[in-house]
């Protein structure tokens, strides 16, 4: 089944808890927050605080996306804030099995993003330990950047890797210029989870019409 992930980094910031309730209510699967450290990304966003501001809000499952240097040192930070998967990025963790491990004490699913540019294959090994593979389909730091389509052959990569290997629990998440026009490639390629923060809070719809949108653009 596919999923619809709204990242609320586009949301009307003025009334949060409302954004994400209209996003409950429209069928979204889970609710991203993209943590941004200025440092591994050019851009400074939200922390732990408003984890536990959006964990009071909704009963869908929160996805802590951290985009930043040294994930390990806010591992528990983020868990104790109420995020139920956490994802790090595999450029940030030299010593991945370590901060999977750090995850999954702290009793919550483990996620790994990959940057356009990092391989799936630096993943296989560490499959036994990974919940979802998030391919981030533009460079990360900013909502409404455009799709970059050299990333559609590492989602059909990633999706090969966990079928050969019988692992099809774990979810392939695609990140970034996720709309109607890429929702229906993305899928094809073996994505179930799809990020979307402009496409969902685009300010020219409602939130409820631009999921379903969404939805159907991505099972046509
Ligand atoms: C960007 C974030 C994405 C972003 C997606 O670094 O990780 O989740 O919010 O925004 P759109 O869907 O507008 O590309």
């Amino acid at each position: 089944m596919i999923g619809i992930v709204p990242s609320i980094l586009s949301a009307d910031f003025t009334r949060l808890g409302e954004q994400v309730r209209e996003a409950e209510t429209a069928g979204a699967q889970r609710i991203q927050i993209d943590v941004m450290d200025g440092h591994f990304v050019p851009n400074i966003t939200m922390g732990p605080m408003v984890v536990e501001a959006v964990r009071r809000c909704t009963s869908l499952p929160l996805e802590a996306h951290l985009m930043i240097t040294n994930p390990q040192d806010y591992i528990e930070t983020f868990a104790e804030a109420g995020a139920d998967v956490i994802i790090v990025h595999q450029e940030t963790c030299p010593h991945l099995h370590r901060v999977l491990m750090q995850i999954k004490k702290a009793g919550k699913q483990t996620g790994v993003a990959l940057n356009p540019s990092t391989p799936v294959f630096m993943l296989e090994d560490m499959l036994p330990f990974i919940d979802l593979i998030l391919v981030m389909t533009i460079s990360p730091g900013f909502g409404g950047q455009d799709f970059v389509p050299e990333t559609l052959p590492k989602i059909r990569q990633a999706r090969e890797m966990i079928t050969r290997r019988g692992l099809t629990n774990i979810d392939i998440e695609v990140d970034g210029g996720i709309n109607i026009k890429t929702a229906a490639q993305v899928v094809n390629a073996g994505a179930n989870l799809l990020v979307a923060g402009s496409a969902v809070y685009n300010k020219k719809e409602s939130v409820a019409d631009a999921v379903k949108r969404l939805r159907l653009a991505a099972t046509s």
